[in-house]
């Protein structure tokens, strides 16, 4: 994908800001977010990243042009309230607002999560099978908040004949950080990782690179009505291997807590991403060895 109009919401977050530096060495990028870390958005810039301030919960995106070619939607408002209202109209309400609002593009990718499904312990979670509350006793509002937000994408991608994908992302990681990253931090502080325990906590992780390299791929397989692909690596990996891997390589040792009050796991099926995009190419423990050589290096105790 090269000379790409291309408008990145979520561009200051985990997920969006790596991405959009990927995108942006090939391709006009415009980036969306409330910038609440205003140095987060002079590195953006400095990456040629063109930043336009908006608020998903006022949904007025005057401020953002019309002509994009394609539209990647990674924000997500994780309201402090917990209120289903607020979450929904800045999650759901928004993606609709923004689909209406770029209706010229080409097509439209939005980034859910594989936490819209009901858990089903170490199953490759398939597109088609059941969605619930997978969340709920961590984040009280976000699996149902992600699924009406797919359901308002649907409808918006069939009623303005805009093709759209639903990425459902498992859990990402990379070089800027994610969950093993926090589970690195708990481990330096002597801290007890939760698991549940229907164990092991199994995953389908995917690094940041992975995620940016199957972006054309996905904006190409858009489509309406809109359709839906899981995003995460081909390689299962549990939250007790990767801790126990970062433990191999930082000297630290892991302790575990089996509790029903942490999520279970989502592995997914990503027999329709790799048709589409190949296999994912960066390994689980190879991405953990660059994301603590980035953040801690000094805490590494082998190369
Ligand atoms: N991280 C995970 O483990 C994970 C797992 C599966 C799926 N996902 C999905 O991946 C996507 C990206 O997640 P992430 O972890 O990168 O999120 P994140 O780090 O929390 O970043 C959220 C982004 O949304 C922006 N945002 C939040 N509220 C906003 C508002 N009211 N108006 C405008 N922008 C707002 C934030 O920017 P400002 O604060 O500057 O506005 C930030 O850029 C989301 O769809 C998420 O559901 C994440």
């Amino acid at each position: 994908m090269q000379g790409k109009k291309i408008l990145v919401t979520g561009l200051t977050g985990q997920v969006g800001k790596p991405v959009a530096k990927i995108l942006a060495r090939q391709n006009e990028i415009w980036g969306l977010a409330r910038f609440s870390d205003p140095s987060k958005k002079l590195e953006l810039e400095q990456a040629g990243i063109r930043c336009v301030a908006a608020d998903l919960v006022r949904g007025d995106f005057s401020a953002v042009p019309t002509d994009f070619d394609y539209v990647l939607n990674f924000a997500v408002y994780r309201g402090e309230a917990g209120s289903f209202d607020e979450d929904i109209t800045a999650n759901a309400e928004a993606a609709g607002l923004l689909m209406a609002h770029c209706r010229k593009a080409r097509a439209f990718l939005h980034c859910s999560t594989t936490g819209v499904y009901n858990p089903q312990g170490q199953k490759r979670l398939k597109e088609t099978d059941d969605l619930g509350d997978h969340h709920k006793v961590m984040l009280k509002t976000y699996s149902i908040t992600k699924i009406a937000t797919e359901a308002v994408v649907r409808t918006m991608a069939r009623h303005l004949g805009l093709p759209a994908i639903i990425g459902r992302l498992n859990v990402p990681y990379g070089d800027n950080g994610g969950w093993p990253l926090a589970h690195l931090t708990m481990m330096k502080h002597g801290m007890a990782i939760p698991v549940h325990p229907n164990k092991p906590g199994l995953y389908t992780m995917i690094h940041e690179e992975d995620i940016a390299r199957t972006i054309p791929a996905l904006l190409g397989a858009a489509t309406v009505p809109a359709r839906i692909v899981n995003w995460g690596h081909q390689d299962t990996v549990s939250v007790e291997e990767w801790c126990a891997y970062l433990g191999e390589l930082t000297g630290l040792v892991p302790k575990f807590n089996y509790t029903d009050q942490t999520i279970e796991s989502a592995a997914a099926d990503v027999s329709q991403l790799i048709a589409l995009a190949g296999p994912m190419q960066v390994g689980w423990k190879e991405g953990l060895r660059r994301m603590v050589r980035t953040h801690h290096p000094d805490w590494l105790v082998t190369a």
